[in-house]
């Protein structure tokens, strides 16, 4: 290809089902990039394609990624709301030696599936275990596991379990709930009849609203069963909807729109003014970053899309994301971050996830 060409990139998010939330607030902070940063670098234009897989078949992300590598000749793959659908994609990168962006899905084991996979959203043992650790620390003694039976669920229910356990907590009961069309109603009553102290919950971006109504309904709260997790059950794109009923609840995650920080702030402000009925949550910030990883891997090679070129671009870059400080692990290609204790609270009559306590620096524990 011409130096001049532009460079192609296949965003698989879903824009449609369950999971819509994820697309549209990745597809927002994509597009707010551009506008901030221009849609050239290193003298190449960057053309962003979206594809929607409706988050729930994986042959139908896989079927996108090999048209996009092999019909649009897109240089980068990126996206992948879930973790069975960057799973499903994860051969057709290597196939090809095309870097694969993955920007929210959150399992552990996920850059293992490709080399050419690098991840700039997060992944649930490393928000998990400050969570485990901070429970124990705050007196609290007893805890039933909530979390969706999948991946990702699998890896935070495994992470509290191990780092409350060593830390003296006591697991009383560990349960799962179906991904597709969860009710989790019997199992707050399971979680109810078991008198925990608190139960530590992950679901998916954008099923928090619905387990929190549930949570209040079951009458979990007037029981004094308080409510912890990581912060996808907390999620900005629904913490408005939520109100009141969510306040004081304790997460951990590696970002709140909330974060208090002079690029937070802007981009609070142009994702508002770009989104008016949207807040930017934390899927949001893996689409950003992830624009920002290739732009700058662009700038590295001087413009140069060679798969293996931009990898090795973007192994070890470190810069100061809207997160806080962020750096891609060389070896693990794992997105080294910052990870908050957030309460939620009343700011200015809207509910924000507030940083109260920061562990520096935290790399995947693993599980
Ligand atoms: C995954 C999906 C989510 O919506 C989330 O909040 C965290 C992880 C996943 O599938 O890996």
């Amino acid at each position: 290809a011409l130096a001049a060409d532009p460079i192609k990139v296949g965003l698989i998010v879903p824009m449609s089902g369950p999971f819509a939330s994820t697309g549209k607030e990745i597809w927002a902070a994509v597009k707010l990039y551009q506008q901030l940063q221009g849609d050239t670098v290193a003298g190449r234009k960057v053309e962003v394609i979206l594809k929607d897989d409706g988050g729930v078949n994986p042959e139908i992300t896989k079927r996108q990624a090999q048209e996009l590598v092999s019909r649009d000749k897109v240089q980068v793959l990126a996206g992948f709301g879930l973790t069975p659908l960057a799973f499903a994609a994860a051969p057709v990168a290597t196939q090809a030696k095309t870097p694969m962006i993955v920007m929210a899905a959150g399992t552990s084991v996920i850059p293992q599936r490709s080399p050419y996979i690098v991840r700039t959203a997060f992944t649930l043992p490393q928000a998990t275990a400050p969570m485990a650790t901070w429970a124990a620390r705050n007196k609290i003694r007893s805890v039933v596991t909530l979390v969706a039976d999948f991946g990702p669920g699998i890896d935070a229910e495994k992470t509290f379990t191990k780092f409350f356990t060593e830390a003296g907590g006591k697991i009383v009961e560990n349960l799962r709930v179906p991904v597709r069309n969860p009710d989790y109603s019997p199992f707050l009553q399971r979680v109810k009849d078991a008198k925990p102290e608190a139960v530590f919950v992950f679901v998916p971006s954008g099923e928090g609203a619905a387990l929190m109504k549930q949570y209040n309904e079951r009458g979990l709260a007037a029981a004094g069963i308080k409510m912890i997790g990581t912060g996808d059950v907390m999620d900005d794109e629904l913490l408005p909807a939520m109100g009141q009923a969510a306040v004081g609840v304790i997460s951990s995650h590696h970002y709140s729109a909330a974060h208090s920080s002079p690029e937070n702030k802007a981009y609070v402000e142009a994702f508002a003014k770009a989104n008016p009925d949207m807040r930017p949550n934390f899927m949001s910030a893996g689409g950003y970053d992830g624009m920002h990883l290739l732009y700058e891997a662009l700038k590295k090679t001087n413009g140069d899309a060679d798969g293996d070129k931009l990898l090795a671009a973007m192994k070890g870059m470190s810069w100061t994301s809207i997160r806080g400080p962020v750096t891609i692990d060389p070896n693990t290609r794992d997105i080294i971050q910052d990870i908050y204790i957030r309460e939620a609270r009343m700011v200015n009559g809207q509910v924000y996830n507030v940083e109260i306590d920061k562990i520096e620096q935290v790399r995947d524990p693993g599980v």
